[in-house]
């Protein structure tokens, strides 16, 4: 089975999004995001890739939806995704919303969690997760936000996605 990662930024009241967007910007973040997704695959809710407004370049970008986007990759379901991942040797990363956290959490063994400093208002948040079942291993401090990345063995659920 291929090892599955997650990327996301959040809040420390776990608030992912507001209206539709992602309420700070913060440059060195999306630096981060760049480095670690570039020539991989990225995989989106619908309204994820609708925020963002165009494919990531250098990046094979899927969408997941019950419609078919033009110009991009789109899957009806995780596992859809999964499989056109397991045909690569590059990293398969969920990039949320928060549709698409919950729908991957408990199947990744790799989360990069950026800590963003602060309570934000917002309407979308990431899912409750129980933390001690990970295991830090990397923590980076930067000025608006701490990257940690956590792992823990891959879940055997995944195969029954
Ligand atoms: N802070 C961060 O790291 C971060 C990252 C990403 C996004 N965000 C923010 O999160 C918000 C968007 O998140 P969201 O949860 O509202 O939306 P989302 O997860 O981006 O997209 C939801 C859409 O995905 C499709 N979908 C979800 N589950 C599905 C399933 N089981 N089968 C088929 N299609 C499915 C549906 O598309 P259809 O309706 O087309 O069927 C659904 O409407 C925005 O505010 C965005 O800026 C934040």
């Amino acid at each position: 089975m291929k090892e599955l990662y997650l990327i996301a930024a959040m809040a420390e009241n776990r608030v992912i999004g507001a209206g539709g967007k992602i309420p700070w910007h913060i440059p060195q973040e999306l630096q981060l995001f760049k480095k670690l997704t570039t020539d991989n695959i990225i995989v989106m809710g619908r309204k994820t890739y609708e925020s963002i407004g165009r494919p990531l370049p250098d990046r094979e970008n899927i969408v997941i939806s019950s419609h078919k986007i033009e110009g991009v990759t789109t899957c009806r379901t995780i596992l859809e995704a999964v499989r056109i991942g397991e045909q690569t040797d590059r990293k398969l990363f969920f990039i949320g919303g928060a549709d698409i956290y919950n729908l991957t959490v408990n199947i990744v063994s790799h989360m990069y969690i950026s800590w963003v400093k602060g309570r934000y208002k917002g309407d979308t948040y990431f899912p409750e997760i129980d933390l001690l079942q990970w295991r830090e291993a990397e923590k980076t401090y930067f000025d608006e936000f701490t990257m940690i990345h956590y792992t823990r063995p891959q879940s055997s659920s995944y195969s029954l996605i």
